[in-house]
């Protein structure tokens, strides 16, 4: 499974690369508003400096919902850099514009994707990724995972390529949890990145191995 950072954050970025096992980074307009990105040209710069850092698909996302823009808006992301993915919404243009960027070589993201069917329109149209957003899901009340794992399976059944990006990730367990259920990639903010890293066993049992060390020093 592959693992990127959900953050527009260039210093939660560079830590959880140095960690040696970042595959690429998601953004939203959301984040890079949360970092204070404003304009255009801003966005675009911003973009192009996490490409620099990270080598891996980075996901950058239109905010045009018709056909045509979606489609000019799409391919200038791409021009940024060889590893950008355009991030695009599951709507009815989206899906058109999908298929469209399928057809002339451009990476995508299909996201804001909340059902099986979803998911199976994003695969038809030939999204290189589909982001379920088990987060949102569960916060309404259903069992996010368990869109992940019907996903997994019928792509299974279908043998689509579409890559399963689990995002709206809140927790360390979720990583695992999708991990688990089928997930291809899981994008996730820092802390339940580093999350995984934890264990009180382990850090007693280290403070244990240190502490009988010092003995033979
Ligand atoms: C990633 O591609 C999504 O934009 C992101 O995971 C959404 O997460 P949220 O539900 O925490 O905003």
């Amino acid at each position: 499974m592959k693992f990127f950072i959900d953050t527009a954050d260039l210093s939660q970025i560079r830590e959880a690369n140095d960690l040696g096992i970042l595959d690429g980074v998601t953004t939203n307009p959301s984040l890079m508003a949360k970092v204070g990105i404003k304009g255009s040209e801003a966005v675009y710069q911003h973009y192009k400096t996490i490409c620099e850092m990270v080598d891996g698909d980075i996901s950058a996302e239109v905010v045009s919902t018709e056909f045509k823009e979606i489609v000019e808006e799409g391919k200038k992301l791409a021009a940024i850099h060889g590893n950008i993915v355009v991030k695009v919404p599951m709507i009815r243009e989206g899906i058109k514009a999908i298929k469209w960027f399928t057809d002339n070589g451009i990476k995508t993201n299909c996201t804001l994707v909340f059902s099986a069917g979803q998911a199976i329109l994003a695969a038809k149209a030939g999204a290189t990724y589909v982001s379920p957003f088990i987060g949102r899901i569960d916060d309404s009340g259903w069992e996010g995972v368990q869109l992940i794992e019907q996903i997994a399976d019928i792509y299974g059944v279908q043998g689509y390529d579409t890559q399963i990006l689990a995002a709206s990730i809140r927790s360390s367990n979720h990583i695992i949890q999708c991990a688990q259920a089928g997930a291809d990639v899981v994008t996730s903010p820092l802390e339940p990145i580093l999350g995984l890293l934890k264990h009180p066993l382990t850090d007693s049992g280290l403070a244990k191995f240190l502490e009988d060390a010092r003995k033979f020093a």
